[in-house]
């Protein structure tokens, strides 16, 4: 099949990489252009703009960081993608943006004739790599099974939630866990720490009870080394909070732990680890920076 890709990043780079491995043919955009270069070497087309590349193909995939980049590069940049595409077509955005801006993208993608699923994703750098991701998908049942293939080339899962903006929705109701039990597991070993307990007897122990969420083992290398490359970077995990708090506003839903823990990630950011990976929120409170 050829597939139009947009957002070449930590996880779109991976995902796309799994749809060519897998046989599809790809054409490629990312805004800074050095990023399609991998998979213009394994033989994928580079599109100037998005406009350029829904003129080429039928099914678009979107990997970007959060809301406003989507509707710049749908719709309101004047080479956005949304109005270049045939009639028919089908958007799948991965990007994790908020239910009701999903639904606004599928109204806009209705109004030009084109099908929409939002299908954010769970699993980090190493699941998009090893085509390992959990799909949580919202969109009409047919357009889903069109997609299905191209999720199983690049997860190991598909959770079908409902209409649009239902996967986004299922996409805030795990983030919030997962900022949290990050924030609430960094405290913990912060004070471990301080009582005189080693970092190594902390993981063994915590770990091997069932207090504690499975994907912290991940996050011990990064932890133990005080290396903290981005597979998940802390921004976006800001954002998602963000987006969660909007979300809980729209339905009337006091989120009293995740906006604190929100503040928490903010003032992370504001001390320059934006970019680091969301587990240098326990570098943040073991040292204050
Ligand atoms: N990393 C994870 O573990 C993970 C897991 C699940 C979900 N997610 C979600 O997946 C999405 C992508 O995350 P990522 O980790 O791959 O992030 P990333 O490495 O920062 O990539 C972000 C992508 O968005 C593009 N972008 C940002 N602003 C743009 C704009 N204004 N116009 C056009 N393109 C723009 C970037 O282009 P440039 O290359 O030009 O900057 C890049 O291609 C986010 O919504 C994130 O929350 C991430």
């Amino acid at each position: 099949m050829k597939i139009g890709f947009i957002g070449l990043g930590i996880m779109g780079s991976r995902m796309a990489t799994n749809l060519q491995k897998k046989g599809h043919e790809l054409v490629v955009y990312n805004r800074s252009k050095e990023k399609t270069e991998p998979l213009i070497a394994q033989g994928a087309v580079r599109a100037q703009t998005p406009a350029d590349l829904a003129r080429q193909v039928k099914i678009v995939i979107t990997m970007l960081s959060k809301p406003d980049a989507v509707a710049e590069t749908a719709l309101l940049d004047k080479n956005g993608f949304l109005g270049s595409l045939a009639p028919q077509s089908l958007w799948i955005d991965c990007s994790t943006v908020n239910p009701s801006f999903s639904k606004l993208m599928a109204m806009e993608a209705k109004q030009r004739k084109v099908r929409f699923i939002d299908a954010p994703v769970a699993g980090s750098r190493g699941p998009a790599e090893q085509g390992q991701l959990l799909f949580f998908v919202g969109g009409e049942k047919a357009d889903v099974e069109e997609a299905r293939p191209l999720f199983e080339a690049m997860g190991k899962a598909v959770f079908h939630m409902g209409g649009h903006g239902m996967g986004t929705s299922m996409k805030m109701v795990n983030n919030i866990i997962l900022a949290q039990a990050m924030v609430a597991f960094s405290e913990a070993i912060v004070l471990g720490e301080s009582l005189g307990i080693s970092k190594d007897q902390l993981f063994t122990t915590l770990l091997a009870s069932p207090v504690v969420a499975p994907f912290l083992a991940f996050k011990r290398p990064m932890i133990e080394a005080g290396k903290f490359d981005p597979e998940f970077p802390l921004q976006w995990m800001h954002k998602d909070l963000q987006l969660a708090a909007e979300t809980a506003y729209e339905t009337g839903v006091p989120l009293p732990l995740a906006n604190a823990t929100k503040e928490l990630y903010a003032l992370a950011v504001k001390n320059g680890l934006g970019e680091m990976d969301f587990s240098a929120i326990y570098k943040f409170l073991s040292t204050g920076k």
